[in-house]
Order: structure tokens, then C-alpha cells, then sequence
């Protein structure tokens, strides 16, 4: 590959993160969720190389480089890598048009913290991969596949909001998504005096990915019991709260807990949506703290970094609602805040909880933005 400064893109691509207002872990239970793309991105640069299948990419980064042959792909020991070879395989799967081509590949989006950074990296990969050739790959499949790629190459069982938000995401709009029809709706986000601020834990507990698939196994545990009775169930999407006491006696108390969150959970995301489109930020935000405590109590998936950070934002009235967000076990809050006080919370929560843990976390706002988009390069713009 070029040397950096000599590296002249045919397209550049940004692909945002995500935040998810509410709808903690319904996507992969064909559940509603209330998310938005961000705006903090990863850039990518991509040229053909002119090569059949020689494809070179370059974490800026990290400072890591990855040559994969197209006809040789298969997953790899060094975590990030498999993010790459799995939308190249899944790509591959769907057209015989990829070929050779180079990427540098910059990020501003913290890893592991609940943001999404690997969606970004799959959607991005893919989006601009399906430019450069030509792939007319639609940005449903595009989602699809990122998804399909994370689930294959990376191993997590996730579902599909982060993918489908980082692509579908619009400037200032809420994504109001069903998970089972895949349809969506967009509502505005009307702030006016407060922000979205993001706090990082700064930790990542070993395990998360085995957790999070454990939860996922937990909720089908849960359909079979219910399918038992209602055998055209097939997801936790077609269980009522009465449906599931009728069988709660067949269920180990954790299972239930499990489903019992779930079904709460996505009753809080249509109410979420209401709120949002009458602007009542209040109960919006007191839905975020209901979350958080379904996802403590009874899905717990939370850890005390989390918990902590949740608990200190109840007692200032100037937050409207805080939940952790992501897979959980580390990570991110989602925090609906007063843009006036903003600065001085940021410096207190910071003490607090360094004191607390000896951490120091990072704050920052974020904006719902437009999702994974490019632009074109032309010949002269290129020298
Ligand atoms: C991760 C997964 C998503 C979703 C969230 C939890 O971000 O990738 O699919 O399940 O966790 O809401």
C-alpha cells in the first residue's frame, strides 16, 4: 500500500456509532428499540489497488495493518481482524464483484464502550466496499450482513440496532425500530434545553460476550417453555405478561426474570416513543431509569461502575434519566441532561467516581446524526 500521505481515495466513507435511548437488549428478541447514529464516526479511505483479491487495511489507530487474500479468508486470532474478514466473507457471499483494493481506516469512537464501534467498523466496510464495486447491495443488506458478519466472525449473538441504526441513522431523528418487521419510524428529537452526554465507565469486565450470549440462550429457554402452550410463538415479541404467568411455574425464576424484563422492556419503548413525539422529556427520561433497573435487577447485566454512575445522576434534578447502555458489564451511560449544568456535573460525577474506584471516566455529548454516508472523489480532487 501507498504511503500515507500519498494515499489517494476514489471514496471516503463515514460510519457513526450509536447511542440507544431504550430497548436494552430487545433487538435480538425481535423487540422495539429506540435508537440514533451519533455524531463521532470512524472514517474510512478506500481505493482499488487493481489486484483481483489482495485487499490492504490500515487501522490509523492502532497501527495494526491487515493483508487478507479474498480467496484465502478465514477468522483470525487478533480480535479487530475478524470485524474485517467477516464482511469480506459475507460480501463475498453475496457478489463475485469484490476485488483487490487498499483502506486506511480512522477512528474516533472509544472501543468497547457501548458505542457501537464495531458496528461502525462492519457498516463502513461494507458500505464502501459495496461503492467501490459496484455491488448494489442495499442498505437493509448492508445492516443484514454487518450483523450477520458480527455474529459468525466476532461470535456475539447480537441483533441487528446497531448495524440497522449506524446505517439508517438521520440528522436530530430518534429511530423508532421493530426489530421483527424491520420496519421503522423516524421521530424527531427535540432537545431544546438539554443534551445527550455520555459518560464511560472506562471498564470492560472479562466475559461480556459469554454473558451476553448466556442472556440470549436464557430468553429462547424461555420461548420453548411458552411454546409449549402457545406453539406459534416464536420469539418473546409474541408473549404477553398473562401469557407468561400462565407458565411461569414451568420456568427456572431466572428464565422468568429474563422474559419478565424483556416484555416490560419493549412496553417502555412504544411508551418512550409516545413521549418523545409529544416532547415530554420527563417521562421520557424516568423510562431510562426503569430500564436501567430491569437491566440490574432482573436481566442483570449491569456492574457496579455502571450502577454507581446511575444512582449519583438520581439525586440532581437537573438529569432527567440515566441508563447504562450496550451489552452491558462495562461500558457507557446514556444520560438526558440540562445543557446549563453539563460542565459542572461532568467535574463532579468525575471526582465522585474516581474516588469511588480509583477510575477516571470520560464524559462527552453527543448528537443524533446522519447515518453511514460517502463521498465521492473525483481525478483532480485525488491529485
Ligand atoms: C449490543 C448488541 C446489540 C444490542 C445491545 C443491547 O450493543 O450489539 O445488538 O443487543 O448490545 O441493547
Amino acid at each position: 500500500m501507498n504511503k500515507e500521505n500519498n494515499f489517494n481515495p476514489e471514496i471516503i466513507v463515514d460510519s457513526p456509532g450509536r447511542i440507544n435511548f431504550i430497548g436494552g437488549h430487545t433487538d435480538y428478541n425481535n423487540g422495539f428499540v429506540l435508537p440514533a447514529a451519533i455524531d463521532k464516526k470512524i472514517k474510512f479511505e478506500f481505493k482499488k489497488n487493481g489486484t483481483t483479491n489482495i485487499c490492504n487495511v490500515q487501522s490509523k489507530n492502532y497501527n495494526k495493518f491487515l493483508v487478507v487474500d479474498l480467496a484465502k479468508i478465514k477468522p483470525s486470532t487478533e480480535g479487530w481482524e475478524n470485524y474485517i474478514l467477516g464482511v469480506l466473507q459475507q460480501l463475498l457471499d453475496r457478489s463475485d464483484r469484490v476485488r483487490g483494493f487498499d483502506c486506511i481506516i480512522s477512528s474516533e469512537l472509544p472501543i468497547g464502550s457501548g458505542l457501537s464501534s464495531s458496528a461502525a467498523l462492519e457498516c463502513g466496510l461494507a458500505y464502501g466496499i459495496n461503492q467501490l464495486f459496484d455491488l448494489r447491495l442495499s442498505k437493509l443488506e448492508i445492516a443484514q450482513l454487518s450483523r450477520d458478519a458480527e455474529q459468525e466472525y466476532v461470535g456475539t449473538k447480537c441483533g441487528i440496532m446497531d448495524q440497522y441504526a449506524s446505517v439508517f441513522g438521520e440528522e436530530n431523528m430518534v429511530l423508532f425500530l421493530d426489530c421483527l418487521s424491520l420496519e421503522y419510524q423516524l421521530i424527531p428529537m427535540q432537545l431544546t434545553d438539554y443534551r445527550v452526554l455520555i459518560i464511560n465507565t472506562n471498564v470492560e469486565h472479562n466475559l461480556s460476550t459469554s454473558h451476553y450470549n448466556k442472556r440470549s440462550e436464557e430468553c429462547e429457554e424461555g420461548v420453548e417453555v411458552i411454546r409449549e402452550k402457545y406453539n406459534s410463538v416464536s420469539s418473546l415479541r409474541g408473549v404477553t405478561l398473562s401469557m407468561l404467568e400462565e407458565v411461569k411455574e414451568f420456568m427456572l425464576p431466572i428464565v422468568y426474570q429474563r422474559c419478565l424484563y424483556i416484555i416490560q422492556e419493549n412496553e417502555r419503548v412504544q411508551k418512550a416513543a409516545e413521549y418523545l413525539k409529544n416532547n415530554n422529556l420527563k417521562s421520557f427520561g424516568e423510562l431510562l431509569y426503569q430500564c436501567h433497573k430491569g437491566l440490574r435487577y432482573q436481566y442483570e447485566i449491569s456492574c457496579n461502575e455502571l450502577d454507581f454512575l446511575v444512582d449519583f445522576s438520581k439525586e440532581k434534578d437537573f438529569v432527567l434519566g440515566s441508563r447504562m447502555m450496550g451489552g452491558g458489564f462495562g461500558g457507557c451511560t446514556i444520560n438526558i441532561i440540562q445543557k446549563d449544568f453539563v460542565e459542572t456535573y461532568i467535574k463532579e460525577i468525575s471526582q465522585a467516581y474516581e474516588d469511588e474506584f480509583n477510575i477516571k471516566l470520560d464524559a462527552f455529548q453527543v448528537a443524533p446524526s446522519k447515518g453511514t454516508n460517502h463521498q465521492l472523489l473525483t481525478i483532480q480532487e485525488n491529485r
